[in-house]
């Protein structure tokens, strides 16, 4: 693919917070244009730190960030791709901050200038499309877990963003919600990176599973479904089911 399909670009990153240990070590990260990826990786190795990185929350200490060819090294240079890139927390009630549903996923369409009836319209149609009609007038921070996590979707998706940033967009969902967000993203033309601990799942909305080990990514991991309906990401190395 060529370079102008390339959407993020990171080269040699290296990160720590301050007096701490090292957390990324020389990363390397591609995202091309169409790109569908899901990223794995134990508890505490670095994955919801890459993604701050990605969107210039944290400051990489080493290291190059070109995102749609652009160098981004200032608090400026991350204005526009937060844009462009929609970023899901791992914890919703670090994404929800509106007294209701409503103004908190209309916040994100009027900050990037729509007129209020765009916003409305745009936030309407996204609670809409997520199964969440009727949740408008809700009190977001009385909201179950779950429910926050899918009004924090909504949140991201009515910025009608070009790349998905997911951290654990799963976790608290039953399976019929994840059911619903599985058919979601499967019908985004969007590009994105899930992170995830559940396999199945990325399994089946991925086209490559990646692994972060020791502060850097393992690539091409690719994912092979198995007949019987869950995978590994063992490749294409003839493993056993034990
Ligand atoms: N604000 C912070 N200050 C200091 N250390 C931090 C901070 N946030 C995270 N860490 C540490 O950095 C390391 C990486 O954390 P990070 O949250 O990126 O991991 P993760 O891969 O997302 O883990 P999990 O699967 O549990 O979400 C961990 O050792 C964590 O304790
Ligand atoms: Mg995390």
């Amino acid at each position: 693919m060529g370079l102008n399909h390339l959407i993020l670009n990171l080269e040699d990153i290296r990160f720590n917070y301050t007096g701490g240990p090292k957390v990324l070590t020389d990363l390397d990260l591609q995202l091309f244009k169409g790109d569908r990826i899901g990223l794995m990786g134990p508890n505490g190795s670095g994955k919801t730190t890459l993604f701050q990185i990605i969107m210039g929350l944290l400051k990489p200490s080493s290291g190059s960030i070109e995102i749609y060819n652009y160098p981004c090294k200032t608090e400026k240079d991350f204005i526009d791709v937060r844009k462009k890139i929609g970023l899901l927390f791992q914890d919703a009630d670090d994404q929800l901050f509106s007294p209701t549903v409503l103004e908190d996923v209309a916040f994100g369409p009027l900050n990037l200038g729509k007129s209020r009836d765009e916003a409305m319209e745009i936030s309407l149609n996204t609670l809409n499309f997520l199964g969440l009609s009727g949740f408008e007038d809700r009190i977001t921070y009385k909201l179950s877990g779950g429910e926050k996590k899918l009004v924090s979707l909504a949140t991201v998706l009515a910025m009608e963003p070009e790349v998905l940033l997911l951290d654990e967009p799963t976790s608290g969902l039953d399976e019929k919600t994840k059911a619903t967000l599985k058919n979601v993203l499967s019908g985004l033309d969007l590009s994105y990176i899930i992170i995830s601990h559940e396999i199945d799942f990325l399994a089946e909305i991925t086209d490559h599973i990646y692994t972060m080990e020791n502060g850097k990514i393992l690539f091409d991991q690719e994912v092979h479904a198995h007949e019987h309906v869950h995978a590994h990401p063992h490749g294409a190395y003839v493993h056993e089911h034990k």
